[in-house]
């Protein structure tokens, strides 16, 4: 027997007309989809609350009242049945001789009923499906598909290998136990709603993923793209996240226990008749250092313009959620800034090597430690990865240079999470900030005549050990290296000496 349900979330309001609120809500502001219905016939006001308690079969709605004999009212009933079914409320059951045997559970408020094709034909997974064990199944769940399948029946677990590779249809008759057999053509149209599998082409690649796969998505990017870019989300889901953790608020400026204090130089008014337009055309990645390390003095101005605290200030005032926030020279998003600056100075003119935490509220370093050996091995997974810059292709990777400071860039998650953790972009946020910070430290540096380069490659790891903070509490999201600039001819570069009218 197949039977439909409303799914976790729905709610109905009887009145004169017929309100049916959805789990499905705008990420923005949390505004609840839902359906009006206008003068409801009586049949259709049982089907409401049968969908709401016992669930409702195909046949079911046939006795749903003895006047059914117009053939007009059954088809209305099940237009409204399908109509909820393509907008995600309706769970589907699929129930064999031992119980219910799967299950289609809808997570977002478009679904389209698909069937098997006529004629010879072979379906598969996903390649980017996961299945998740529950208490009452398992649940089969892809970042591109509209619902999740859940195999309630254990002598269904065997088409969860079956499907990795393509299968005919004779095929997954075999797997099924005698009594669901009958039931293959809902199990097909199932699976394949679902979107959890595809039909397959000549090379066994399913249409669910033809695209994906062409592009070369990888199953993690593409779950965090769905997962953060979805203009609507599954508020059940969320919520239940949100029960389980009630988040306290991480201050906003951030001091570190340190050995010892290093005092910057005070930060000058940079004065190399750059303007804001020669710095942007002049910005560019160098690789190369001169024998002349930086300056404390230079290392001061490149903190203090890039991201020094200007103002703590109370954002959301007068909301529940009110918390404090920060104004820095680059921006950030809920001026959350969870962002924080550590050092691995290996040459500074001025400062002793070590690994430092800017204190970007008084504009000082904190010494953390000398430089051990996860800096060093930090500073040197720098040096390597330039070498596969498209500029310096031909350089082997023994040969990049130590940069005279690599700037680590570490996030405070719980910030983030205190704020997002409802709309599931804090990760996705943190990287968008730390591509601003990316690109204030280019410009910036540019500005004072420093060689700028970002980074690609950087180990959580690594910045945990010289850290000695849990990578869950503050973890490592980006690195940067500075130094003073060598030309291709082996000269000193100066800011400004390379401009064009
Ligand atoms: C996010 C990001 C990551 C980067 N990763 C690296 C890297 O790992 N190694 C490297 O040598 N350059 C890296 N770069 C510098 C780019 O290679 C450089 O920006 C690009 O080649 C264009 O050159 P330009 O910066 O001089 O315009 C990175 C730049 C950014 C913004």
């Amino acid at each position: 027997m197949l039977s439909y349900r409303f799914r976790e979330g729905v709610h109905v309001a009887f009145g004169e007309s017929v309100v049916v609120t959805t789990p499905y809500a705008t990420r923005l502001n949390s505004i609840q989809q839902s359906l009006h219905i206008d003068r409801p016939t009586d049949s259709l006001k049982i089907l409401l609350r049968d969908l709401l308690d016992s669930g409702v079969s195909r046949e079911h709605i046939s006795c749903l009242d003895d006047s059914l004999s117009a053939n007009t009212e059954h088809l209305e009933l099940l237009g409204k049945l399908e109509y909820f079914y393509t907008k995600g409320l309706l769970s589907v059951e699929i129930i064999g001789l031992e119980g219910p045997a799967i299950s289609l559970n809808p997570v977002k408020s478009l679904l389209h009923r698909k069937t098997a094709p006529e004629g010879d034909y072979r379906i598969r997974f996903s390649r980017f499906v996961s299945v998740q064990p529950l208490v009452d199944g398992l649940q089969v769940t892809s970042p591109l598909s509209s619902a999740t399948v859940r195999l309630k029946d254990q002598r269904l677990f065997p088409i969860l290998m079956q499907l990795v590779s393509e299968c005919d249809e004779d095929s997954i008759k075999e797997a099924l136990p005698n009594d669901l057999r009958v039931h293959y053509a809902d199990i097909a149209s199932l699976l394949l709603s679902s979107d959890v599998a595809g039909v397959c082409d000549d090379q066994g690649v399913a249409d669910v993923d033809q695209e994906a796969i062409e592009a070369g998505w990888t199953t993690e990017d593409l779950a965090f793209h769905c997962h953060t870019r979805g203009q609507m989300i599954d508020l059940c889901r969320h919520r239940s996240i949100l029960a389980s953790n009630d988040k306290k608020q991480l201050p906003a400026k951030h001091q570190r226990i340190i050995l010892c204090t290093a005092a910057l130089p005070v930060p000058s008014r940079i004065n190399h008749n750059l303007s804001f337009f020669q710095v942007v055309r002049e910005r560019k990645t160098i690789r190369t250092y001169q024998e002349q390390p930086v300056t404390a003095a230079v290392l001061s101005d490149f903190l203090w313009h890039s991201m020094h605290i200007r103002e703590e200030i109370l954002c959301d005032p007068g909301l529940s959620r009110a918390y404090s926030g920060l104004l820095r020279p680059v921006a950030s998003a809920g001026a959350l800034h969870s962002i924080e600056l550590y050092l691995c100075i290996n040459r500074c003119i001025g400062l002793q090597t070590g690994f430092y935490h800017y204190d970007s509220c008084n504009h000082s370093l904190g010494k953390l430690s000398d430089l051990g050996e996860p800096c060093l091995q930090m500073l040197d997974l720098a040096a390597a990865s330039t070498c596969r810059a498209p500029q310096v292709a031909s350089v082997s990777p023994g040969l990049g240079q130590r940069p005279d400071v690599l700037v680590v860039m570490s996030s405070r998650y719980g910030r983030n999470a205190s704020l997002h953790q409802q709309t599931g972009l804090s990760y996705a946020l943190i990287l968008k900030d730390v591509g601003a910070i990316y690109q204030q430290l280019y410009l910036v540096a540019t500005a004072l005549g420093l060689a700028p380069c970002g980074l690609s490659f950087g180990s959580s790891e690594l910045f945990e050990q010289a850290s000695g903070l849990s990578s869950r509490l503050e973890c490592s999201v980006g690195e940067f290296m500075i130094g003073n600039p060598l030309s291709m001819d082996g000269y000193g570069l100066r800011a400004g000496s390379d401009l064009r009218p």
